[in-house]
């Protein structure tokens, strides 16, 4: 069987059609025919809820209400795709849904990053599934690898660009001296960006993902207030010189670690070899490189936001759902990739108990002595140095001075930095950038 012709065809409601929820309609209506095949049913758009009229969709056949409630509680719906974003009504639509008995497809890392343990308790519950490929790295499948892909291996670290208009705005900085400010606009008028855009530009989208992924990684609660966070405003063009000059490239990065003690949870701009294949992610581009025993490194690539993509994701997940649907939930693969009875309860690090090399720039009064103090209070916090690098002067009389660590613990990083700082010969703030080499 591979027609829908003599099965009842399967009703999806949609919540929400805006840049997502109308590229999952689109593609849903043009992919109808090959859909089908790969799910032996068909799949229809019968319902959707919109709060404003949509100009420019086709919504012939499909029921249109303004009260998006109405689509949850239809009851010839079997699901609802949940794409209004945000982490109140969103919630409510969820939660409704489950509690209706219907499975939900949600691109929604925000509130699967902050709601999802009570989330996926209560779809268990009701043995419903919550799908959400969409919600992470866009178009780039990597739920299904950390939960499926992978799941023979113990996993190490992963490290991901995983917020595409982030990286599209560093790209654009970086290859065109594009000012920040007119690249975030376009990132906005492509659909790129999320409504608040300083969840991408400060790091808190990147942390909703990270959040998850490092919940399929590790099998542990979804705990984002535990995440690191740090955002990419302050980088700047001679930083972003001075890397290249040392062969590393600066990337926006969400890192998940397992060390002895706990799991690094952390997004902050980090300097990278520019050999690494990561290096080269441009533009709206997304990738998780993941670590693990015993296939080794794998990378995962491809766009990260935007329609084509994000629906690419919805409909898998779609697909997915009407082919487990009408079994019992004890064989749908776990929401966490782990049994909910084997969550473990392993703790995050918080950032002082992170290791990692860094990346210094300071400016000192050009001046003999000064750089041998500098170096004297890196050694008194047993800091080895990697390289050091002595810039021609700025201004006259002080210059920049860059140097690259070994790896150190974060607390003995931030007491030499203040030590640094409270030099005579050292102006301003020292900037620092945290450093991964991310080798096998
Ligand atoms: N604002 C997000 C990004 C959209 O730029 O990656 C996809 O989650």
């Amino acid at each position: 069987m591979h027609s829908g012709d003599d099965v009842k065809p399967v009703s999806v409601g949609i919540v929400g059609l805006g840049t997502v929820g109308g590229g999952a309609f689109n593609l849903l209506r043009e992919n109808a025919a090959e859909i089908s095949r790969r799910t032996g049913r068909d799949i229809r758009v019968s319902h959707v809820g919109v709060r404003r009229d949509k100009p420019g969709y086709d919504l012939s056949g499909t029921q249109v209400s303004q009260d998006i409630f109405a689509v949850v509680n239809d009851p010839a719906i079997d699901i609802v795709v949940e794409v209004i974003g945000g982490t109140t009504t969103a919630r409510e639509v969820v939660m409704q849904s489950i509690a209706n008995g219907k499975h939900v497809v949600t691109a929604n890392k925000a509130l699967l990053a902050e709601y999802g343990n009570e989330i996926f308790a209560a779809a268990e519950q009701k043995g419903v599934y919550v799908a959400f490929e969409a919600a992470v790295a866009g178009g780039v499948p990597i739920v299904k690898v950390m939960r499926e892909g992978l799941a023979a291996n113990r996993i190490e670290w992963l490290a991901g660009i995983i917020n595409g208009t982030g990286n599209f705005i560093m790209t654009e900085m970086r290859e065109k001296g594009r000012d920040f400010y007119d690249v975030l606009k376009e990132a906005q008028a492509l659909g790129y960006a999320e409504a608040d855009p300083t969840f991408d530009v400060e790091g808190i989208d990147a942390a909703h993902k990270l959040t998850i992924l490092a919940s399929l990684a590790f099998g542990i609660p979804l705990q984002f207030k535990k995440a690191y966070t740090e955002g990419i405003t302050k980088l700047t063009r001679d930083d972003v010189a001075y890397a290249e000059e040392l062969g590393f490239r600066i990337k926006h990065l969400g890192i998940a670690r397992r060390v002895e003690k706990g799991i690094e949870l952390r997004v902050h701009p980090t300097l990278i070899p520019a050999e690494r294949l990561i290096a080269n992610v441009n533009g709206v581009k997304n990738a998780v490189l993941v670590q693990s025993q015993p296939v080794g490194a794998t990378l995962y690539y491809g766009s990260g936001a935007g329609a084509g993509p994000t629906a690419s994701s919805i409909v898998a997940d779609i697909v997915d759902v009407v082919r487990a649907m009408g079994s019992d939930n004890s064989t749908f693969v776990p929401h966490l990739a782990f049994q909910p009875d084997a969550i473990s309860d392993t703790p995050i690090l918080p950032m002082d108990e992170v290791v990692t090399s860094y990346y210094l720039r300071l400016t000192a009064n050009d001046r003999p002595g000064v750089l041998a103090d500098v170096t004297r209070i890196l050694s008194e916090h047993a800091i080895s140095i990697e390289a050091i690098l002595q810039k021609p002067a700025h201004e006259a009389g002080s210059v920049p001075v860059i140097i690259l660590t070994k790896p150190v613990v974060e607390r003995e990083m931030n007491q030499a930095i203040a030590e640094m700082e409270a030099l005579d010969d050292v102006i301003g703030k020292v900037v620092r950038i945290r450093l991964e080499n991310l080798d096998a």
